[in-house]
């Protein structure tokens, strides 16, 4: 489906964002881990979110959808039922890569997970290496790829250094460690999203952080109540770059999660001269916070200054990067972003995807092998931006096109459906003021 997104007039009037994806995974994950109920508010009502339900049901955990809270009845941590057929993960890249962490502790069973033709191209490796070296096996088509297949075995305590900064990769590994011989410990190269750490630690689960590494303890039960998602700083980004952007515009954006480790994308606009005013959280010293704090933003356009981001800002803003280069589009001088050559494994390849969409509307830009860099001039023309399925993409693309001169015809819009289900009609409703 194809959308058009005209120069728009100012933005304006409140906001709330739709509950965060992260956040939500794990609670239907950690939720179906549990032995108890756990009552969670605020769930994301979205494609990703949801196929991470239909997961957690087909091994075996009942979940009750009430007016104002999910509730769901868990298996306990080593209960995980053997589904007759395989797993559909949809385009869930953190349901992919979390899930296996639970299912590598299911002794003498076995689990296959498979998705739609993006996930196809996303690599499994980097979760294979971990849980092998735990004792499980994971046999993935081309060593790399879904469809896999996972074999549950008792698990080894191990300390592991992440080759890459990824929360996904990262979690997979705690939540393995949950059931294995002793305490396991992963050390990341940067700091990335923490929500794992801080959802097991209100669990009741013995969990550490010392600098750059995350201790867990086995445990023979998780001790989760409630969890209330708080709403997704990566969807409030692309409302956030629209009233940033827009001239004369002014938002009020409600609930939205200030995990330190998730307001990268936040700290980047205001040092670009974006105006985004909020109760953000501190960088946090070791130790972890068994909840996730959540505030209010005010934003207001303003005229922007290029910037720089490197390896350590590159994880927390890992999904708001493709918004930095639209950004540095309308931004005085040079705009460049490095070490962030994940991106080409995301929904997209959002390296070529981004430079190549900005590049048809008219943008000074340029891709590295790790990045890309943008010079920043008289905004952007418009024409027209392919999604290539991906819902940040379809979502920069209809962003691109209020701030644009001649507007953007957005192909594929119907991909925002994966996170942010009523992302146009909320544009809509604040450009309608
Ligand atoms: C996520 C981690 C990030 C991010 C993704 C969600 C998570 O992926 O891009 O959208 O919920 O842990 P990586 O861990 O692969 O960087």
């Amino acid at each position: 489906m194809n959308a058009r997104f005209e120069p728009s007039g100012a933005l304006r009037g409140e906001l709330t964002p739709p509950a965060d994806k992260s956040i939500s995974h794990r609670a239907a994950l950690l939720g179906a881990m549990a032995a108890e109920p756990v009552r969670v508010r605020n769930f994301l009502d979205a494609a990703d979110t949801n196929a991470t339900l239909a997961a957690v049901q087909t091994l075996g955990a009942l979940v009750e959808v009430r007016p104002d809270e999910l509730v769901i009845r868990g298996t306990g941590l080593r209960e995980a039922r053997e589904p007759s057929g395989p797993i559909d993960v949809g385009n869930a890249g953190t349901l992919m890569r979390l899930l296996p962490g639970w299912l590598a502790a299911q002794e003498g069973r076995r689990f296959t997970l498979d998705g739609d033709d993006s996930i196809r191209r996303r690599p499994v490796d980097r979760i294979a290496e971990p849980l092998g070296r735990m004792g499980a096996t994971l046999e993935a088509s081309e060593g790399r790829y879904p469809p896999f297949t996972v074999r549950g075995e008792r698990l080894r305590a191990i300390t592991y250094e992440l080759p890459v900064a990824s929360a996904q990769v990262k979690s997979c590994v705690l939540l393995a460690g949950l059931t294995a011989d002793g305490s396991t410990t992963v050390t990341e190269p940067e700091l990335s999203r923490d929500h794992t750490e801080r959802m097991l630690a209100g669990a009741g689960v013995r969990v550490q952080r010392t600098g750059r590494a995350v201790t867990v303890a086995n445990c023979d039960e998780l001790a989760l109540e409630d969890v209330a998602v708080p709403g997704d700083p990566s969807s409030a980004a692309f409302v956030i770059a629209a009233g940033v952007l827009v001239p004369g515009s002014r938002l009020l954006v409600r609930g939205c999660a200030a995990n330190w480790t998730r307001t990268g994308f936040v700290r980047i606009v205001q040092r670009m001269g974006g105006i985004v005013l909020g109760d953000l959280e501190e960088r946090p010293g070791d130790g972890i916070a068994p909840h996730e704090p959540v505030t209010d933003l005010d934003v207001a356009a303003g005229p922007l200054v290029g910037t720089e981001i490197g390896a350590d800002e590159v994880p927390l803003a890992i999904d708001e990067l493709p918004l930095v280069a639209l950004l540095g589009c309308f931004a005085e001088g040079r705009t460049v972003v490095r070490d962030a050559a994940e991106l080409r494994l995301k929904e997209s390849d959002r390296i070529t995807a981004v430079v190549d969409g900005l590049r048809g509307l008219g943008a000074d830009i340029e891709a590295t092998d790790d990045g890309f860099a943008v010079t920043g001039s008289d905004g952007l023309r418009g024409g027209v931006l392919d999604a290539h399925g991906d819902h940040r993409l379809a979502m920069l693309g209809a962003v691109a096109g209020l701030a644009s001169r001649e507007g953007v015809e957005v192909v594929g819009v119907e991909a925002a459906a994966v996170s942010y289900p009523r992302f146009t009609d909320d544009l809509a409703r604040l450009l309608n003021r």
